[in-house]
């Protein structure tokens, strides 16, 4: 017998019952981000290799062992995107929507690919909402964008369980003079890093400060501080979003070991952390990467943004009993018709219905039954009301109108008056 074929691993169907939440969270914040004012872009999934190396860069863990990279049939080297920031500064440039210094604030939702190690939160086809603004640069729109994620997490429900952390990473010049002052404390006590730390201490040396083994972490105790070699430019930057956040009254933690795993950044840089989802507890990222256009062959131009995981925030919004009831009823009105002639006019009575209320959630009996069959069907579609069309009904031109949560008993209603009634039924309820 062959084998049952199944989705690659770490790569997951979204069933139909899934389907309701996904819907509800895309859109919120579409809707929220249409409030902002951005405007939508959507980007290919698949992208020139080239890209994402000169922008993510070589000596990322994204870059060196998570893309999925494969030749077409051309032989040209693609891969399928691990992020959102590359493919949206390439097509910014591509089209020239950032020209002549316009200000763009643009926002995609897609499937993002990593070949990680799948895990609760951790997937290797996941999804972001990401949100990217070109030529604003000043710590105003930094602001606007932790103060439209908190909103989001306050129409979501989920405030009390996400942390801002915080951090700047000062322009790419004062990051290298950082850096070298990083090696020389670590080279003197390369023996006592962990083998992952050696190797990026030649090549990344900053994510070392990121590192999660204890021992590296001691280490870094007495370590020289980012902090320290800012440059003013960005030590007013950062001070200038600080005080943004305090004035509207955004809760922080400056974190001097945030550095992200992407080397695009420069200036600000935040992750929303939770605790409730275990190890993969980032659920929203992002920062300034504001060489990254001219470093893509632009004008320079600066660019902030940040992306959040669809995946974690579902399974917060779950984790915290935080999914509307209302999102899982997905039928208003279930018709129910027994014998040929009430079917014939049923399905006209459902049509004339669908003119008149546009909207309506009306599922209409398919594959006959008796009424207790029907009824049951209308019972677990979720449906706040059966419409039930028999042999009297159709002489005497009216729908038997049955609540089916309790509210109130069956009663016929004329076909003339049937719209307006149920229109006035679903408004209550
Ligand atoms: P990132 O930190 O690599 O940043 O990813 C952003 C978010 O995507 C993470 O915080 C997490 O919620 C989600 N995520 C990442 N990897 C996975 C995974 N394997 N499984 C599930 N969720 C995942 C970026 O991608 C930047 N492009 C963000 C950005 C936009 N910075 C500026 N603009």
């Amino acid at each position: 017998m062959s084998k049952t074929l199944q989705a690659i691993r770490g790569m997951n169907d979204i069933l139909p019952d899934q389907s309701p939440l996904w819907r509800y969270f895309e859109g919120t914040v579409a809707s929220l981000l249409d409030g902002y004012g951005y405007r939508q872009i959507r980007m290919p999934i698949v992208e020139a290799t080239e890209l994402f190396k000169r922008s993510i860069g070589e000596v990322t863990d994204i870059v060196e062992k998570e893309m999925y990279t494969f030749d077409d049939r051309n032989g040209d080297s693609l891969t399928l995107r691990p992020e959102g920031t590359a493919s949206c500064v390439r097509a910014v440039l591509e089209h020239g929507l950032s020209n002549n210094g316009q200000v763009q604030k643009l926002w995609y939702i897609g499937p993002m690919f990593r070949h990680e190690r799948p895990q609760k939160g951790r997937y290797r086809q996941f999804h972001q909402i990401g949100v990217e603004v070109f030529n604003l640069a000043g710590p105003d729109i930094d602001a606007e964008l932790i103060l439209l994620t908190w909103r989001l997490w306050g129409v979501l429900g989920i405030r009390d369980a996400v942390t801002l952390e915080l951090n700047s990473l000062g322009t790419s010049e004062a990051r290298a003079t950082y850096r070298n002052a990083l090696v020389d404390y670590l080279a003197v006590r390369g023996e006592q890093l962990d083998e992952d730390s050696k190797r990026r201490l030649a090549t990344n040396p900053l994510r070392i400060l990121d590192s999660k083994v204890p021992e590296t972490q001691a280490l870094l105790v007495d370590a020289p501080k980012l902090a320290n070699y800012l440059d003013d430019e960005s030590q007013v930057h950062f001070d200038g979003l600080k005080a943004r956040l305090d004035a509207a009254g955004i809760p922080y933690v400056i974190n001097t070991k945030l550095v992200r795993g992407l080397d695009y950044y420069s200036k600000t840089v935040f992750e929303w952390v939770t605790d409730q989802l275990g190890a993969q507890g980032t659920v929203c990222a992002g920062g300034r990467y504001d060489g990254l256009v001219e470093q893509m062959g632009g004008k320079p131009t600066t660019g902030v943004g940040f992306a959040m995981g669809i995946e974690r925030l579902i399974l917060l919004l779950e984790t915290l009993q935080q999914v509307p009831e209302a999102i899982n009823r997905q039928v208003d009105v279930y018709l129910c018709a027994l014998g040929e002639a009430a079917e014939l006019e049923g399905l006209a009575l459902a049509e004339r219905l669908r003119d008149q209320l546009p909207g309506l959630r009306l599922q209409v009996n398919a594959g006959a039954g008796n009424f207790k069959t029907q009824l049951k069907k209308a019972d677990k579609s979720g449906a706040l009301y059966a419409l039930v069309m028999g042999e009297d009904e159709l002489v005497q031109q009216v729908i038997g109108f049955k609540p089916l949560r309790g509210q109130g008993e069956q009663d016929n209603i004329a076909w003339a008056g049937l719209s307006q009634h149920l229109a006035a039924c679903l408004k209550q309820a």
